[in-house]
């Protein structure tokens, strides 16, 4: 195609990418980027250290007037590049600076796998220490100590890290069809069935309500700015948006492909494994007497506190482990392939790109993996490493991002490109969802992440 050409042939076979080989395996390779740590692990944790139901109501929002527009046109720019996110943004806008977009994506693939290798390395090792009768255990004293040894290991943590990105980096080597479409496809459905059982275990469980409550019966008394900031960039987060990862995936999607409904499908299902993550986690919090503002290690330390109450509770735990794990692959992989995408692009093989960016990966990662002993010390802006690559990459740059890309979208892009490419060309009947969606990505979407990012950094104030 004349596209393709005028980046120079002998470069075409690589640019000519691989696309997912069904639909199925398009909903389940896009849902596996969006499921992950990010539902199982961040979203509990955030909503209990943000107060529980107001905050839910929030991200709701987020999810609806930002996330899933800001997923559609990433998704629709993919598949019109055909390429990764810098490049895409160099074929559809030639000589502007709009590419930049494309780079800090890059960059942000590099901040957000720092940690969370770190985290599903921790998951790792659950998997492990589940065999282990001690870790099953109503005492949340015993399962505090369990997690603050592992942490605590410069080595045990640098290893588990390893551990991940190898992995990682072998899937990404076998390439999309075989590699990100066959992992995803068997296991998200495991994963949620699972969820279903544990929830059940949970609500069951002596003073299981007062969980519910807090879940869903909102207090809007105690919604800050910062926790506002803190919903929308989880609504980032959870979504992978604002980075390139939905806009690369949109480049391997066939041109038949329904983006809206496929993308309507994705934020509804992501939203569901997260309410059960929720609501597999808080009733136990409140039946145990533990802090649902217990932070990063609210997995777990409550996790094993359900397991242990329930019959072949052990079995469980090794299940729930694992799958979480596999969910956090599914997310990884996304993450990896930005910037495995974008190296491709330059001329490398897709074994030397993953080689590359493995490595450069476990360097940057170490930082955060080392936060919690050797370099618990060093804080920059008052964060640890691993914070402050949560902190940025959540806050910062996935929202600048999608912000960028909302503009792009609809204020350059415009809406006669909009409707062409998202009604694949015409043979959709879906023009008054594509106007509703265009009319909230130009005018909603960017107002609503400007306004919360200002007033979450203080910059502007109410009242
Ligand atoms: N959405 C993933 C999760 O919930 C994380 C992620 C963020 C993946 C950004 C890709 C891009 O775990």
């Amino acid at each position: 195609m004349a596209e393709k050409a005028s980046v120079g042939s002998g470069r075409q076979a690589r640019l000519q990418p691989e696309l997912f080989s069904t639909g199925l395996g398009v909903l389940m390779a896009t849902l596996g980027s969006a499921v992950g740590l990010g539902n199982i692990w961040k979203f509990p944790y955030l909503t209990g250290k943000n107060g529980g139901a107001a905050f839910l109501i929030v991200y709701l929002a987020c999810t609806v007037l930002v996330g899933f527009p800001i997923m559609v046109a990433e998704q629709m720019l993919g598949r019109k590049g055909r390429a990764d996110a810098v490049t895409t943004f160099r074929k559809i806008s030639p000589r502007t600076a709009w590419w930049l977009i494309g780079a800090m994506g890059v960059l942000a693939a590099f901040v957000i796998m720092a940690y969370y290798t770190e985290v599903a390395g921790w998951v790792f090792a659950y998997v492990v220490k589940s065999f282990s009768h001690g870790l099953v255990t109503t005492d949340a004293a015993v399962t505090n100590a369990a997690f603050n040894q592992l942490v605590a290991s410069p080595w045990l943590s640098l290893v588990v890290q390893w551990v991940v990105l190898l992995l990682v980096g072998l899937i990404i080597v076998l390439g999309v069809t075989k590699g990100i479409e066959a992992t995803t496809k068997r296991l998200l459905p495991i994963l949620a069935g699972l969820l279903v059982i544990i929830g059940i275990r949970s609500l069951t469980l002596p003073g299981a309500a007062k969980g519910l409550e807090f879940l869903f019966k909102p207090d809007f008394s105690a919604l800050t700015a910062q926790a506002v900031m803190t919903a929308l960039g989880l609504a980032f987060f959870k979504l992978s948006i604002g980075m390139g990862a939905m806009l690369t995936y949109g480049s391997y999607y066939s041109e038949d492909q329904n983006i809206p409904a496929n993308a309507a499908r994705v934020v509804g299902a992501d939203l569901l494994v997260s309410l059960l993550a929720g609501v597999a986690i808080f009733p136990a919090v409140f039946a145990f007497g533990l802090q649902p503002a217990a932070g990063a290690q609210l997995l777990f330390i409550t996790i094993p506190t359900v397991f242990a109450s329930m019959p072949f509770g052990q079995v469980f735990m090794v299940l729930f482990f694992l799958l979480t794990s596999f969910a956090a692959i599914g997310a990884m992989l996304s993450l990896i392939e930005v910037v495995v995408a974008f190296l491709v692009n330059q001329g490398l093989s897709r074994k030397l790109s993953t080689l590359i960016t493995v490595v450069a990966m476990a360097l940057v990662g170490s930082l955060a993996a080392l936060s919690n002993s050797v370099l618990a010390n060093v804080k920059v802006f008052g964060l640890t490493f691993f914070d402050l690559f949560d902190y940025v990459s959540s806050n910062l740059l996935l929202p600048i991002g999608g912000l960028l890309i909302a503009v792009f979208v609809a204020w350059v892009w415009g809406w006669p490109k909009f409707q062409a490419a998202l009604s694949n060309g015409d043979t959709l009947a879906n023009a008054g969802l594509l106007r509703v969606i265009f009319t909230i990505l130009k005018f909603v979407t960017p107002l609503l992440v400007l306004l919360i990012l200002l007033t979450g950094l203080n910059i502007i104030k109410f009242g």
